[in-house]
């Protein structure tokens, strides 16, 4: 017995994923439907063994699934998502938009799992942003150990954050540069291929940019508003898997040994963290993995209770696709998901 569940921007990267990881982690799907725009209709996408063609978001009749995984930018989702809910599915949504509605769980299992109780009073739950979503699994052990004060990160985020747009933008850039000249930037503001570019999302009146307030706020609804954030964002020539370098502040002490320990039992983390010359991880070797990875765990000896560290996931899918997936097996271990009859 199964679930009946639509995929909506089943053509994009994070929808591609969320086809690759349902059949990886065995989700029980009865029937799946793979969603995209009018111009995409009959294209064809790989759910397992299966083919499947794509169908039109405009004509779809959403209140014969139990389940709708969506990946297909903000306005699509602010245009649909609660219409959906209230024709009886669940809508996990992977854009902004309703990640700081009081009425809306936002959600990483590891972290604030309880939070999918409340789920029914929109049926939409959030899926936080990528780089907020491995920041929080790591954060969230330490934090209930020695109560963080203020963190401080870089993010070097890879060009899929951006869509499959930005992974044809550093490809061709990077494929050009050397023959025609660089082509000139469309998806980013500047040319990524060789470069790096301190600026994601668009600025806000202080300076700071929406990606950059999207993580302190995210992380203050799912852990504790106390905690102060201060980040830069950075998207780096990277194809895929987003890197932090993390500075925290605890109230109590808490040395690197203990720290490493505490993140080596914590749930949905790999510490990989040996003093020699390749006992860390890079985003190329967490690029298709589920775990978030730490290394280079270390104390920060210019303040009373400091650590810092190096956090990496592969942002496709513990950023968005995998976090998806991993609220809806939660709700199906809790027994909230609605199964209706078949037609
Ligand atoms: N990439 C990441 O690391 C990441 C992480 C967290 C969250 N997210 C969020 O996930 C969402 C998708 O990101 P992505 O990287 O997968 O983008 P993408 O590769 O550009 O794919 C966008 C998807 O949305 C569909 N779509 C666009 N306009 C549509 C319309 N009018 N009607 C129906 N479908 C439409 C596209 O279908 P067509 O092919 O038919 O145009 C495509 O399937 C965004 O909200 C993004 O912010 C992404």
């Amino acid at each position: 017995m199964g679930y009946r569940v639509a995929v909506v921007g089943a053509t994009g990267n994070v929808g591609r994923e969320m086809l690759n990881i349902l059949e990886e982690v065995k989700f029980p799907v009865e029937k799946l439907h793979a969603i995209a725009s009018r111009k995409s209709i009959g294209v064809e996408v790989s759910f397992g063994e299966q083919i499947i063609k794509c169908e039109d978001l405009e004509q779809f009749d959403f209140s014969t699934v139990d389940l709708v995984l969506m990946s297909a930018g903000g306005t699509i989702s602010r245009a649909w998502s609660e219409r959906i809910g209230a024709a009886g599915p669940i809508v996990i949504d992977n854009s902004s938009t309703w990640r700081m509605d009081p009425d809306v769980p936002l959600v990483v299992p590891e972290v604030n799992p309880d939070d999918v109780e409340w789920a029914d009073r929109k049926n939409i739950i959030a899926n936080p942003n990528c780089s907020t979503a491995q920041l929080v699994v790591a954060l969230k052990p330490l934090h209930e150990r020695a109560r963080i004060k203020r963190v401080v990160v870089a993010t070097y985020q890879s060009v899929s954050g951006a869509g499959k747009e930005g992974m044809d933008e550093l490809f061709d850039q990077t494929k050009n540069v050397f023959v025609l000249g660089a082509t000139p930037p469309k998806k980013f503001p500047k040319q990524i291929a060789f470069n790096v570019i301190p600026f994601i999302g668009s600025f806000r009146d202080d300076g700071y940019t929406d990606e950059e307030a999207k993580m302190w706020n995210e992380v203050h609804k799912m852990i504790d508003p106390e905690i102060k954030l201060t980040v830069t964002c950075v998207r780096v020539p990277v194809m895929v898997g987003h890197s932090e370098a993390v500075n925290i502040e605890f109230h109590e002490p808490i040395d690197e040994d203990e720290a490493r320990d505490l993140l080596r039992d914590s749930p949905g983390l790999i510490v990989i963290d040996k003093r020699d010359d390749k006992g860390y991880i890079t985003p190329k070797e967490a690029q298709g993995e589920f775990p978030v990875f730490v290394s280079r765990i270390r104390k920060d000896p210019t303040v009373e209770n400091g650590l810092s560290l190096w956090v990496v996931a592969d942002n496709l899918r513990k950023g968005a696709a995998l976090n998806a997936i991993q609220i809806a097996q939660l709700l199906h271990e809790r027994g909230l998901l609605r199964q209706k009859a078949l037609a």
